[in-house]
This record gives C-alpha cells, structure tokens and sequence, in this order.
C-alpha cells in the first residue's frame, strides 16, 4: 500500500502528473497522449481551466447545445445547455415548439432569499442568549460592513438574523441563523465570510460578558457555513392550455385520455418514491444543463431540489397538474440558488456565451429560463412515457453513439440513419448492420 503513496503530486506541472500516473495506463505512451490531445491549443486558455481545479491533467468534454424557440413570459429565448446525455436536448426543443404557441412558459421568482449558519454549543439558560440578540445583532451587521458594503450598494446583504434554539434536538446546540439577499450572484462566497466573521464576533461577546458565569462565557463554534438549502430562493414556471390541443399528439389517444394519463402519472409522484425520484431526474435533466451551460453550481441545485422535494416529510414529485373544466395547467416549483456574476459565470469563455445568447439575464431571469426548462424536459419525459415509451425516440438519438462506439465512418453513419427510420435500434442490431455493410463494401 505505502509503496503506491505518492507524495509531492500536486507540486509537480501538468506533464509530470501525467507522467506521474503513467504506470496505470496499459498503453501509457497512448494514454498521455490522449490526454494531452484534449489540452487547449490557446496556453492561455488552458492555464485558465487548470486553474479552475487542482491536479487538473486535461480538460473533459460535454456538448454543448441548444434549444431553440423557449417561449418565457412572451420573449423567446434559445437556451443553452450542457448535458452528455442524448434526447435531453430534442426533450427539451420538442417541448419549447409544443407550447410555442399556446402561451409559452409563465414564470415568476416569489423569492431570492439565501441562508446561512453558524452553529455553535452553549450552556445555560437561553433567555440570557435571547436578552443579547438585539446587541448582537447590531454588532453583526457593524462587524460584516466591509463584506457587505458593495452587496448593499447593489440592494443585497444580510435581510435577517435569528437565534435558533435546537437544545431540544441536539444538546447544547444553538444556530445563528441568516439571511442573504446576494443579488445576481449566488453569493456563497460571500456568506461564507459573513458568517465566518458573525462566528468570531459571537464567540468574543459571549467571553466579554463578565456577569456571566465562567461556563456560560465560553461557546463552542462548530462550523459556519451557507446552507444550499433555499426553500426561500424559489420560482415558479407553468404552461397551460385547452385539452383540445392534446387532439393530435398521440394517434393512439383522445385529447382527454391523454390528459388523463398525464395527471394520472403526476399524481403517482405524489405518492411512489421510485417514480418521484426518477420524474425530479428529468427535470434536471433540463436544470442541470442549463446550470451547467452558464457556470453555476449543478450540485447546490440539486441538493436543494431534492430536499425542497421532500419539504413534506415525504419525497414527493416537483410538478403540479390539474385538469379543470377542459384547462390543462402543469407547473414547476422550485428553489434554485444560481447567479449570473461572480464564480465561473463570468470566468468560464463559454458561460459567458452562454449568458450574452440569453441577452444577459440577471439571476432572477436565468431562475425562470432553468425552471421552464426542467419544465419542458419533464413535460416532453412524461408525455413519451404515457404515449410510445421513451425508446423509441432515446435509441434514436442514441444510434449516433453505438455507432460512434463501432468506428463507423460517415458513409456508414448515414446509410444506418436512413435504415433506422424504418427499425428498431439496439445496440445488437446496429452491429449486425455495420457488419453486413463491411462484409459487402469488402467483396
Ligand atoms: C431520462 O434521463 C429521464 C426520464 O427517465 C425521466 C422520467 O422518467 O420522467 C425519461
């Protein structure tokens, strides 16, 4: 085991990782050139991505997509998004077209309100802890000035401050617990310091309180950190329209069928965790990409969906249905912490792009364009699944890397695209394709 310890890696340049590590490779000579293969031509650009990470080797690739035509409180959007998976992207466009011209996506933020803690051990009574709030408070908000100053000129910075007593739950434990308005950035730097400089000044208050026992002077710090939990910094986006338009989206079902099922499927999320976990999935589908696309952290997004998801006690689906009266309404709720300054959104070459091709939204409407398209996927994932099933449409589009997966050459490419109009994708039938064209081009 010790043998295989290497020490100094991350002192060592991009090279001498790589060399570092050749041992692990079958073909190293391959294997480190592939890996630099993927290396940016520009060396500008390459430092910049190095250090965005550490022991950064070589760069990963995803796509990067659009879908065009987003239909969002009446403007048109062609949302990019990042995602490795295929039909995320035709889910995502199919639907933006559908509802195109049935009103688009409404959406509105009903709040932007981020959260942070210290967390800390105290022992003795709480109404003297409580008696010190308003005191402490002002001292907060006097000690955190510097960090907040450029946050308050922009109409952010610290909206609440509460003590929180969780004695009952955890002994001795108490939270400070706040509230940020962080503007167009998702602020977790910024909170961060807040609260890191709100746990130092509590800590010194607690110990100046000399009418207090010795005991009671002393506080333990535990952490100070940002909760990604946001049920606060939430939108909402829905689409809606007459059942009539569902006439002709399956030949196998009647408008109201379809509608039937539709809400029939939602419902079951309510109640079937397997099935809720999966519906959320294709709504992130569309979150994430879009998350991805403009350099905002995908993993605070989903950490919060998901507990927002089971806020009730029970993990449920993030979607709402009704049918009422011949008016189909289906809506998303969720929290999403995301920003368009700060971070990689203004580092990252192709964030940027990203944002300048949704003319620069600030956060609250980069909140409504990722909302409606978790949305649109979801709808698209759901309406599939009622309808044909999703594989007949996701094999399409995943013939492009079976046959990627064969070294097919364009020739073969196209002729299999044509081909697979009329058939079946499988993996097993793609190669027998490939092999027959191969054995008739050899004789
Ligand atoms: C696949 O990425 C996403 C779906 O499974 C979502 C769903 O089942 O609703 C199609």
């Amino acid at each position: 085991m010790k043998s295989k310890i290497v020490n100094g890696f991350s002192k060592l340049n991009k090279k001498g990782k790589l060399d570092k590590l050749s041992s692990l490779f079958n073909d190293t000579h391959t294997a480190i050139n592939e890996f630099r293969s993927f290396w940016h031509e520009d060396e500008k650009k390459q430092q910049l991505f190095d250090e965005f990470s550490e022991n950064t080797l070589s760069n990963f690739y995803l796509p990067f997509s659009v879908a065009p035509n987003f239909v969002i409180n009446h403007k048109i959007y062609h949302v990019p998004m990042v995602i490795e998976e295929s039909s995320v992207i035709a889910a995502a466009s199919k639907a933006a077209k559908f509802w195109a011209d049935k009103g688009g996506f409404r959406a509105n933020v009903i709040s932007t309100s981020k959260v942070g803690q210290v967390h800390f051990s105290w022992q003795g009574d709480v109404r003297k802890l409580r008696a010190e709030m308003p005191a402490l408070k002002k001292t907060f908000l006097r000690s955190t000035e510097s960090i907040t100053k450029n946050m308050r000129a922009r109409g952010g910075g610290i909206s609440d401050i509460e003590l929180v007593d969780k004695t009952h739950e955890l002994a001795d434990y108490y939270q400070i617990m706040l509230k940020f308005e962080t503007v167009d950035s998702m602020g977790a730097n910024f909170i961060n310091s807040c609260l890191e400089e709100i746990a130092a000044q509590l800590k010194l208050y607690i110990s100046e309180k000399t009418n207090w026992s010795e005991s009671e002077r002393k506080c333990t710090i535990i952490m100070s950190i940002l909760s990604n939990y946001t049920p606060e910094c939430i939108v909402e986006t829905h689409v809606e329209t007459n059942i009539e338009h569902f006439a002709n989206i399956d030949p196998s079902l009647t408008a109201k069928e379809f509608s039937y099922k539709f809400e029939k499927a939602v419902d079951i999320t309510k109640f079937d965790v397997y099935r809720a976990t999966t519906h959320n999935k294709g709504i992130f589908n569309g979150i994430d990409a879009v998350v991805l696309a403009t350099g905002n952290d995908f993993r605070a997004v989903e950490a919060c969906g998901h507990a927002y998801a089971a806020k009730d006690g029970k993990y449920k689906g993030l979607t709402d249905v009704s049918v009422d009266n011949g008016k189909f309404r289906y809506s998303l709720k969720i929290p999403l912490a995301i920003g368009t300054v700060g971070g990689l959104t203004t580092l990252h070459p192709l964030a940027k792009r990203s944002l300048e091709m949704l003319g620069n939204p600030n956060a609250e409407e980069l909140m409504l364009i990722a909302a409606s398209a978790g949305l649109a996927n979801n709808f698209s994932a759901v309406k599939s699944l009622i309808t044909m099933g999703i594989q007949v449409g996701h094999m399409k589009m995943h013939l492009w890397n079976i046959l990627n997966q064969f070294d097919a050459n364009d020739q073969e490419k196209q002729l299999a695209v044509e081909h697979y109009k009329n058939h079946k994708v499988s993996h097993n039938s793609v190669r027998q394709f490939l092999s027959s064209l191969r054995i008739r081009s050899a004789t």
